[in-house]
């Protein structure tokens, strides 16, 4: 599905429990708290007709896909938590419990604009079955990162709050933005269709600052580098938004949060509490699938990812066979990006929010195979069926058989590992093929703080990588290939399973991908 829509769609969904008081079943003062003080909420009774839009809140319109690249007709729902079995006729009669101090907010104790965020909670919980509200921890991650005028409404929310004095709990990271107007897009037209589009980047950006995030040097998806530094403990509840996030979060740091949509993401950060469903539960974090990778070599992480959310959709994997990749099963700062990569093909091609590896992910590590749910089912990839999976990958340039123009490295963004390691590589096959210039630019996605690093400890390579046309900018790439008449211009080439799956970019392998950077071509049988 075109990312663009995902993200709307997203977004509305949280502004469509944002705009629901009164048909689903809020807190009442005398039903749903031991006690409470003040005026009660709307009085709905849980019986109320359920109203047409209401199934939307439940499910995406993100599609299974099977092996062969067609719909399988398993839905995924905007949370990642398909255990939750959620329906709309419970979600009408579900009633969450509260605290006193939670009814009390409910209530208008903390202000109008506290209780209003709290009414939205309750519902959200209520929906997804949650049996209460825990204390987040950590610090929460947002994807609110468009500042597109289909945005206002929830800018405007957003705004109201800030001018009332809510804050988050804790300093938040914020995805990166969705353009760069320094190192990329630093023409006439570009600038004119950006200034146009995101007309509310100023406005969002102006929120974020007062809600609690940091500078813009921070703004990336892959907030648990160390550079950026959002990495909480495992067990530990958070609110983050943002699938590759969220994936990796859930997956390699233990923590625990569901898929939570833009807006909600927010709201949670300024309560400081979450509702307790889905992937933030035990049960939830049960695997449904074995997946088996049985690879003669090591496997290309962005095809065993695409397979596995094509198979799972949004079910928890258990995957066995990538032991051998993580010594002593640690995961580093010079192999996280294993997982980064499996990880975000796995939340794109389907919306896996949490796998668990086998000998290397906490929750693996801690109970091994007791994750398998009773009656699980068992997925093999091995040499044949990675394969088959690449040969679904669609070469959707306009024009098939023409050269590439740019590569687009780092979706999620790169680690530092990963920059020194292609600043590395494609500057010595440069050097071996007696050239100082790639045959097309380079662009490198990343957080402003890795690129900090990466100068201060590897200045000449990086002068070097940029003498070769190798561009380091802090946006979204994903959001750079979904410019208007960005696939009529440019055919680009990547090694990110997720830019392909949301993008006409086309997916090459590492090796491949350093020999088209320097020849422009794409190599035979690749
Ligand atoms: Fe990050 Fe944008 Fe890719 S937010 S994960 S670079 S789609």
């Amino acid at each position: 599905m075109n990312r663009r829509k995902f993200i709307k769609r997203s977004t509305m969904a949280a502004a469509a429990v944002a705009l629901l008081p009164g048909n689903l079943p809020v807190q009442t003062a005398t039903a749903a708290a031991p006690a409470s003080s003040g005026a009660s909420g709307t009085g709905a009774s849980g019986t109320d007709k359920v109203p047409d839009y209401a199934k939307h809140m439940l499910h995406s319109d993100m599609d299974g896909l099977g092996p062969d690249g067609k719909p399988t007709g398993q839905k995924a729902t905007y949370t990642g938590a398909s255990k939750a079995n959620a329906t709309v006729e419970k979600a009408m009669g579900h009633k969450m419990k509260l605290t006193r101090k939670e009814q009390a907010i409910l209530d208008g104790k903390d202000g109008e604009e506290k209780a209003k965020l709290m009414k939205i909670l309750v519902i959200f919980g209520n929906t997804f079955g949650a049996e209460k509200l825990v204390d987040l921890g950590g610090a929460p991650h947002s994807n609110m990162f468009i500042g597109a005028p289909y945005m206002k409404s929830m800018i405007k929310m957003l705004d109201e709050c800030a001018k009332a004095g809510l804050k988050s709990y804790a300093t938040y990271t914020v995805n990166p933005r969705p353009y760069d107007v320094y190192n990329v897009q630093n023409n006439a037209k570009d600038m004119t269709m950006i200034y146009e589009g995101y007309s509310l980047q100023w406005d969002l950006d102006y929120v974020h600052v007062r809600l609690g995030a940091p500078d813009l040097n921070y703004r990336t998806c892959a907030c648990y580098l160390e550079e950026v530094g959002n990495a909480p403990e495992p067990g530990t509840y958070v609110a983050w938004a943002e699938s590759s996030a969220v994936n990796y979060g859930n997956s390699v740091l233990g923590v625990r949060t569901n898929r939570t949509g833009a807006g909600m993401d927010l709201i949670q950060a300024m309560l400081g509490k979450g509702p307790l469903f889905g992937l933030m539960t035990d049960e939830g974090r049960m695997a449904k699938w074995l997946v088996e990778v049985k690879t003669s070599k090591e496997p290309d992480w962005g095809a065993v990812g695409t397979a596995i959310g094509r198979k799972c959709v949004e079910d928890v994997p258990y995957v066995t066979g990538l032991d051998k990749y993580f010594k002593d099963g640690k995961v580093t700062a010079d192999n996280l990006h294993l997982l980064k990569a499996m990880g975000s093909a796995t939340a794109s091609s389907g919306a896996v929010g949490l796998y668990h590896v086998e000998g290397v992910t906490p929750d693996a590590k801690k109970m091994g195979k007791k994750l398998l749910s009773k009656g699980y089912e068992t997925y093999v990839i091995d040499d044949k069926e990675q394969a088959r999976i690449i040969s679904t990958f669609e070469n959707l340039w306009p024009d098939k058989n023409a050269d590439p123009t740019a590569a687009f490295i780092g979706c999620p963004h790169n680690s530092y590992h990963e920059v020194i390691k292609w600043g590395k590589l494609v500057t010595e096959a440069l050097d071996k093929a007696g050239k100082t210039e790639a045959a097309i630019p380079v662009y490198m996605f990343m957080p402003n703080t890795v690129r900090a690093r990466a100068i201060e400890e590897h200045g000449e390579l990086i002068s070097k990588m940029k003498r070769a046309g190798m561009v380091a900018t802090n946006m979204c790439g994903v959001s750079y290939a979904g410019m208007k008449g960005f696939s009529e211009r440019v055919r680009g080439v990547t090694n990110s399973a997720k830019t392909r799956t949301y993008s006409t970019i086309r997916y090459f392998p590492d090796d491949a991908l350093v020999k088209i950077i320097v020849t422009g071509k794409i190599p035979k049988g690749a």
